[in-house]
């Protein structure tokens, strides 16, 4: 069977063979009951990520661990069902010649286009007045040191985001949120600064907590501190830089990107303590949910049930004819 994209296979291909090329993001080698060693493996294309598995580790090794996440990877598999969920066995897999290969077509990425996000990202930072915020804003992103990496990571590892400028979509659409609430309930110019500024920053520090696509997954930096606390770390080693940085400014910026999870459960060690902060978290989780809702919606539109599967982040299944 030959397929376009890793979306397009379906239930309808179950117990068929495919080929395609992918970039493997992920190998996590296990054994089974009887001692054997497999691998799941993480396969992916521009349009899908999918999780397959590989039975013939054993003897493989060397050529598995091989592999580089920027290796396109040609491989021959079958198309199974286990637990309701499509399984992909590969079945056999070699490198591919990556000059014939379009790279664009294995990396998902942002459809919106980086410099027209960009210029949002400049029309909100041209709305700041105050030199210390401005500072920060400078030092933190549009600098030579960050901007690359800040541009185009992942704002996420699954559910939303998880792909090429990620990150700046995911921000633009949360300053977008934001600013409409922020002037639809009249707050004042310092209060709208001061949002725009912990809302550029909120995820700064996943460029840091995630690999750079196309490997997907968390640093060790991440593993051990996570985006919530060394977003705040660095936010305030760059503070203490800027000479005269507002104590108050300094507390509240801090606090909304502490508390953007909004719940201590969720990761955030305090709760919002201004309308700013609250306003943040209410903007992010509105900016991830809908995303994980769109995209889970998408990578269903082949299937033929009227119903997607249950999307365990928001605890439902959706009715895909809604899409329409
Ligand atoms: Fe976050
Ligand atoms: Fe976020």
């Amino acid at each position: 069977m030959s397929i376009q994209q890793l979306k397009d296979i379906t239930k309808e291909y179950i117990s068929q063979n495919f080929e395609a090329i992918v970039l493997i993001s992920d190998i996590k080698v296990k054994a089974s009951r009887n001692g054997k060693k497999y691998a799941d493996i993480i396969i992916q294309d521009s349009s899908k990520m999918m999780e397959a598995k590989y039975w013939d580790y054993e003897g493989n090794e060397e050529f598995i661990n091989s592999i580089n996440p920027e290796d396109p990877i040609s491989i021959k598999a079958v198309v199974g069902e286990y637990k309701d969920q499509l399984q992909i066995t590969i079945r056999d897999m070699k490198k591919a010649n990556s000059e014939e290969v379009n790279m664009s077509d294995l990396i998902p990425a942002s459809t919106w286009g980086v410099d027209s996000m960009e210029k949002g990202l400049r029309y909100f930072y041209e709305k700041m007045k105050t030199p210390h915020m401005k500072e920060l804003i400078d030092k933190m992103i549009f600098s030579n040191d960050y901007f690359k990496k800040y541009s185009t990571h992942p704002a996420a590892r699954q559910v939303h985001h998880n792909f090429y400028h990620g990150l700046f979509q995911h921000t633009l659409e949360v300053l977008k949120f934001g600013y409409t609430v922020a002037t639809t309930k009249k707050l004042s110019d310092r209060q709208i600064e001061r949002l725009i500024v912990m809302t550029m920053l909120h995820d700064w520090a996943k460029i840091l907590e995630y690999k750079s696509l196309p490997s997907v997954g968390f640093t060790e930096e991440g593993t051990m501190l996570g985006h919530i606390f060394l977003g705040a770390h660095n936010t305030l080693n760059i503070i203490n830089e800027i000479e005269n940085f507002d104590e108050d400014d300094k507390l509240i910026i801090l606090n909304g990107i502490l508390s953007h999870h909004g719940h201590l459960e969720f990761g955030s060690p305090v709760l919002p303590k201004t309308i700013e902060a609250q306003i943040l978290h209410q903007s992010d989780k509105m900016s991830g949910d809908i995303e994980s809702i769109q995209s889970f919606i998408k990578d269903q539109e082949n299937e033929e049930d009227v119903f997607t599967t249950k999307l365990w982040n928001m605890g439902t299944d959706y009715y895909k004819k809604g899409m329409k």
